[in-house]
Parts: structure tokens; C-alpha cells; sequence
């Protein structure tokens, strides 16, 4: 080839370097570098993100469910999730969101045990510039110390059971009421929640109300002593959670009667154990409470690590199972 043809072919190549210049970084930090305008971040994906979540402990069904969705999702996103389980005490729930401050996770999740006592350590938290995700629980503190909220409407819950309860009890009803963990939000608000419907309806009155702290254990044991203290008069239990109730069905069996029929029994949560329940005959109602909140939780946490806007409380949807279709329904259950 002669110079007169090849020459105009080397000054081009020469000013196509000129103005890409001589990147000799991978393509894909090329890449990113591209995307990344002056004077703006490079957004984080989940693989960026460290979190912690500082569990409440196993108390319940409801709980294992809630715990494995929160690992389970962590995995297939790729988040560096750091866990604790605070066996149902709060000063143990505190002292991990301490670690996971000192640790700089991006953000902490927390479905607190009781509503009161987190100011200080979301305070600790926020000075951080650590954001505070309440899951499943709420905390009473103010707005600005927490970003958003995930989960139930645990009033309507309440309501709900009572709407139910009115049903099943045509006349008079004497019920019994197994409440949950003290201070909790759950358990405060479906203590008042189901009272609300209830306050029309004077011929169905709640006899005793104790905590069975939402386990099976206390459930039971709770029950033996409403059933000592007022023998037969007693036709209906409300009880905070399915583990409870489960519990008291072995209460009720033990004094020789039978839950479901003799007591008439509805409780809150909709988990697999309830639903066995339900199709041997011992329960009469479950109302949802939906623990598979990991994908949300997520979801949230990297849109507030990214700066993007997120609710104040994103609400489960939820519904209310009955024995008649429980066999049915029972294989699509997740939980
Ligand atoms: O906060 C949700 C409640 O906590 C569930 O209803 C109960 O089962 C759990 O322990």
C-alpha cells in the first residue's frame, strides 16, 4: 500500500486516542465511571450492602418463619446480613444494634419486643447515620428516628378476631383471653382492637385476660388456670397468637374437653401448625399476620441506602382462614 493512502488512516487512529484517551482499566470500572455524572454517587446494589437485624428470638412459629425469610432472601440478593437473636430480651436486642453500629452496617432492621425503650439507641443509631427499620413491630418513638415501617395492622387484627368471635357466639359468651408478650405492639394493640367490636355486643364478655407471652408453653399453662379458676362456665378463648392457642388445646383436651366445640376458639397469626388445628376440629379461626417480610425489608433498605424515598409504613395484606377449606389452602401455605 502506498504511504499517501496509509497516512490519513494513522493521523485518525492518533485523534480517536487523543479524545477517549488511554484507558487501561477492565471494562467494567470503565463502565461504572461512565455511568457516574460529577458531582453524583455510584448507586449500591444489594452485593454492597451490609445489614444487621437484631431479631427478637423463637418464640413462636410465626417467628422461625419471620427469621428464615429475613436469611433466606439476604442469601439470594447477595446482602451481607449480620444476625442476632435477642431470646425475647430487649437489653439483648439493644446491645446488638450497639454492634451493629460499631460494625457501620448500612442499615439496621428491628422488630422491637416491647413499644418503649428504644430512643437512646436509635438516637446512637441516627448519630451514626445509621437508618432504623422497624419490621414487624412498632416502636414508640418519634417519627425521625426510624425510616419506615413493615408490617401488620395489628389493631384490625384484634378487630378482626372479634368480628369473628361475635359470629361464632350467637348468645352469651364467656370468653378467656391469652394476651401476648406485655408491652408488645401486638399484643396491646389486639387487646384493643378486639375490644372496640366487642363493646357492642354486652351479652359476649371477656372473663379473664392473662399473658401467655406468645409461646405454646405459657399458652397451656395459662389455660390449666382458667380452666381451675372458672371450670365450664368458660365457651370461647381469644388468643394473641396460634402457638398459644395450640398450647391451650392441650389445656382444654387434658380437662376432658373439647376445643373447638365446647370452646370455641379464634387467634392470630395463620400459621401451618393453626391450620392442622382447623382440620382436626380444634380451631375455629385464624386471622393473618404475615412474616415473610424479608423481600420487602430488603427492598426498602436499598432504596434508603440509596437516598430514594420509602413510605413511613408499608402494611401486609392479610386475610382470615376458616376450617372449612383449611385441607385445601394448607399446601400453598408458606408459613
Ligand atoms: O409480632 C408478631 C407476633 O410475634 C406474632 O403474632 C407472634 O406469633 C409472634 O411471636
Amino acid at each position: 500500500m502506498k504511504i499517501s493512502r496509509v497516512l490519513p488512516l494513522v493521523v485518525g487512529a492518533a485523534m480517536l486516542l487523543a479524545v477517549v484517551g488511554c484507558d487501561q482499566r477492565p471494562p467494567a470500572a470503565s463502565a461504572q465511571q461512565a455511568t457516574a455524572v460529577p458531582g453524583t454517587q455510584v448507586k449500591k446494589t444489594y452485593q454492597d450492602m451490609v445489614v444487621g437485624y437484631a431479631q427478637i428470638g423463637a418464640e413462636s412459629e410465626w417467628r422461625t418463619a419471620n427469621t428464615a425469610s429475613v436469611k433466606e432472601t439476604a442469601q439470594q440478593l447477595g446482602v451481607e446480613l449480620k444476625f442476632s437473636d435477642g431470646q425475647q430480651k430487649q437489653e439483648n436486642q439493644i446491645k446488638a444494634i450497639r454492634s451493629f453500629i460499631a460494625q457501620k452496617v448500612d442499615v439496621i432492621g428491628v422488630p422491637p419486643v416491647v413499644e418503649t425503650g428504644w430512643e437512646t439507641v436509635f438516637i446512637e443509631a441516627k448519630d451514626a447515620g445509621i437508618p432504623i427499620i422497624l419490621v414487624d413491630r412498632r416502636a414508640a418513638v418519634p417519627e425521625d428516628l426510624y425510616v419506615t415501617y413493615l408490617g401488620s395492622d395489628f389493631i384490625e387484627e384484634g378487630r378482626n378476631a372479634a368480628r369473628v368471635m361475635v359470629q361464632l357466639m350467637n348468645g352469651k359468651a364467656n370468653i378467656v383471653e391469652l394476651v401476648g408478650t406485655i408491652g408488645s405492639a401486638p399484643a396491646n394493640d389486639r387487646y384493643k382492637g378486639f375490644r372496640e367490636i366487642l363493646k357492642d355486643y354486652p351479652d359476649r364478655k371477656i372473663i379473664d385476660s392473662q399473658s401467655g407471652d406468645f409461646t405454646r408453653a405459657r399458652g397451656r399453662e395459662v389455660m390449666e388456670t382458667f380452666l381451675k379458676t372458672h371450670g365450664n362456665k368458660i365457651n370461647a378463648l381469644y388468643a394473641h397468637n396460634d402457638d398459644m392457642a395450640i398450647g391451650a388445646i392441650l389445656a382444654i383436651e387434658a380437662a376432658g374437653l373439647k376445643p373447638g366445640k365446647d370452646i370455641k376458639i379464634v387467634s392470630v397469626d395463620a400459621v401451618h401448625g393453626a391450620f392442622e388445628a382447623m382440620i382436626a376440629g380444634k380451631l375455629n379461626a385464624t386471622v393473618e399476620c404475615n412474616p415473610l417480610l424479608g423481600p420487602q425489608f430488603f427492598e426498602m433498605a436499598l432504596k434508603v441506602v440509596n437516598g430514594e424515598p420509602v413510605p413511613k409504613w408499608v402494611p401486609s395484606k392479610e386475610g382470615i382462614y376458616y376450617p372449612n377449606n383449611a385441607k385445601d389452602i394448607l399446601p400453598m401455605r408458606k408459613y
